[in-house]
């Protein structure tokens, strides 16, 4: 059994999950600042260094998606922001709290859904929400708040169920609803939409959005990289290495150091012709590339603006533009990019003679 968490105190005994968290008690706390932070954040398993380095910040009323590939370190960066792990150097605080020094009554602001499920089996899908309402002393009007919930995840319908009869996805839902069962200010929530259909990943995600309309937070993983465009902010892991923190659009931006437009030329630029329009003004970078005979992909500052000079630019080279459309970059395409582009440059740091 791990030994690494603390376990609730509280009667009848909980399910034995290390990632559970503590009983807090309801309470406000009207600090200003940032809800997160985190600087230097490392955690090492063994001789690896799972999470590096990590330095953030998380504001009121924000939703910052931490996006990486399994093994990334989404998890453990988690539980170390939920006070569940102990960091092996760095800091990380939580209303000003490190957090593994909260309060009771700061644990109660805090919402969290942990990547495994801890639930009690035994009992039905209503009465772990009810188990779990009565943890966070939530006396009033919990009835119709636990309805609404069930309700939120589609689970109403199935609310006798009992949990060991309940499906994988079933559980993750009811886990969900059990993470906002208080009301949190602030909610850690490890891949909250992992094998959830579209639709009901849609409405989880309007929730989220609303949640922090009004001023809550919440750091939510997920692999599905499109998400990242529900976030106000979006951490890219790889490695256990926080790549970017930016919004989404400049996640797109960063992927090409700008916007991408592709033009069809009327013939086949010879390379000469290419160097040529490279070494404009507009083009970044002298980025173009040849993606077809007469077509060609170029990174630019703006889109918008390069649509209307691009014409003239290319005439005076002797070449005409049949066609000129912006590349919309997805997050995708831009995910892979920059994380290729990180590990190539770790490459050309790291020679053969490293491991030093
Ligand atoms: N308790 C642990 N002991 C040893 N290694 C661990 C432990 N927890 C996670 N890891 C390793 O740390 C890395 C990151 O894991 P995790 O944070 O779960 O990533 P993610 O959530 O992005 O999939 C993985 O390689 C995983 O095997
Ligand atoms: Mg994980």
């Amino acid at each position: 059994m791990p030994t690494t968490t603390q376990q609730p105190r509280i009667d009848p005994s909980p399910p034995t999950s290390p990632q559970m968290l503590p009983p807090p008690r309801v309470g406000t706390v009207g600090e200003a600042g940032p809800l997160v932070v985190t600087d230097k954040l490392t955690k090492t398993f063994g001789d690896r260094d799972v999470v590096n380095d990590l330095n953030l910040r998380l504001e009121r009323g924000t939703i910052l998606g931490l996006i990486g590939p399994s093994g990334s370190g989404k998890t453990t960066t988690v539980r170390l922001m939920a006070g569940l792990l102990k960091p092996t150097r760095g800091t990380v605080t939580v209303f000003g709290t490190p957090a593994t020094k909260l309060s009771a009554r700061q644990r109660g602001m805090i919402g969290f859904l942990p990547q495994t499920p801890a639930l009690f089996p035994e009992l039905s899908l209503r009465e772990n929400l009810n188990f779990h309402a009565s943890m966070y002393g939530l006396p009033l009007r919990r009835r119709k708040r636990i309805k609404e919930l069930l309700e939120w995840v589609e689970l109403r319908d199935q609310k006798s169920t009992r949990v060991s009869d309940a499906s994988g996805g079933m559980q993750r839902r009811l886990s969900l609803a059990a993470a906002f069962v208080q009301d949190p200010t602030l909610a850690f929530l490890d891949e909250p939409t992992a094998g959830i259909d579209p639709i009901l990943r849609a409405k989880f995600w309007e929730r989220f959005r609303a949640m922090a309309g009004t001023g809550k937070s919440l750091v939510v993983t997920t692999q599905y990289v499109g998400e990242a465009g529900e976030c106000d902010l979006v951490g890219l892991l790889s490695d256990g290495e926080l790549l970017l923190l930016d919004t989404p659009d400049n996640l797109r931006r960063a992927a090409f150091s700008g916007e991408v437009v592709d033009v069809t030329l009327d013939r086949e630029p010879t390379d000469a012709e290419l160097g040529a329009i490279a070494a404009m003004d507009f083009v970044v970078g002298d980025s173009i590339e040849r993606l077809h005979d007469r077509q060609v992909r170029i990174v630019v500052d703006s889109a918008e603006r390069s649509m209307l000079d691009i014409g003239a630019a290319l005439s005076s080279v002797g070449l005409e533009a049949r066609d000129v459309r912006e590349h919309k970059v997805d997050y995708d395409e831009a995910f892979v990019r920059v994380v290729e582009r990180h590990r190539q440059q770790r490459a050309a740091e790291t020679p053969a003679e490293a491991n030093a």
